[in-house]
């Protein structure tokens, strides 16, 4: 079987795109204990790049989210692995995702870490993908959205493959 990506996002629209996001994060939490927790592996890359744009300055963290299961679809069981050293009382939480597809990641780890009492909580997300919701998810600092097609990519993979690449495609197997 072959896989081929088909360019849909560059990478001068996303670092564009990251640029402007890090400049409204900039001033929304401009008084604010910004705590930035990405969501792995997929958010990386995009998180590295928001914070080297903020001109606030920003904790950072990351937790684990695995969906039981492989392929392309998300069996809707989630597994949240939180880093030990992480403490979120009191502070201004933005968690950083690569992709909103069902959105029941998401949704999961909110209502997770709304437990160890953030001050607040919100999400950035690089990417949506609204055909596939399945839940009502709030995005409040949005990329770009995308059409119901497996993306890779700037930190998204299919089978641990193409993360490296610095735009977003869409694959195609023949
Ligand atoms: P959910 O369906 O919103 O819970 O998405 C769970 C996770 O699946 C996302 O955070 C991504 O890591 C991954 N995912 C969903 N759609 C795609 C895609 O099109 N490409 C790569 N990963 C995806
Ligand atoms: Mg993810």
């Amino acid at each position: 079987m072959e896989i081929k990506v088909f360019p849909l996002i560059s990478e001068e629209e996303i670092q564009n795109k990251v640029g402007e996001l890090a400049d409204c994060i900039s001033k929304d939490y401009a008084k604010s204990k910004l705590l930035m927790i990405g969501i792995l592996k997929g958010a990386w890359i995009f998180m590295a790049d928001l914070v080297r744009k903020l001109t606030i300055p920003v904790e950072c963290d990351f937790l684990r989210a695995s969906s039981y299961g492989s392929g392309t679809e998300t069996s809707g069981k989630v597994k949240i692995t939180l880093g030990a050293s992480t403490n979120i009382e009191g502070k201004d939480v933005l968690l950083v995702e690569d992709i909103v597809d069902t959105g029941l990641t998401l949704s999961k780890i909110v209502k997770a870490l709304v437990h160890y009492n953030p001050k607040t909580i919100k999400v950035c997300s690089l990417l949506d993908k609204p055909a596939r919701h399945r839940t009502n998810i709030n995005i409040d600092y949005l990329g770009f959205t995308v059409p119901n097609k497996f993306v890779v990519g700037y930190g998204l993979d299919y089978d641990e493959k193409f993360r490296y690449l610095p735009y977003v495609g869409y694959i195609e197997k023949s």
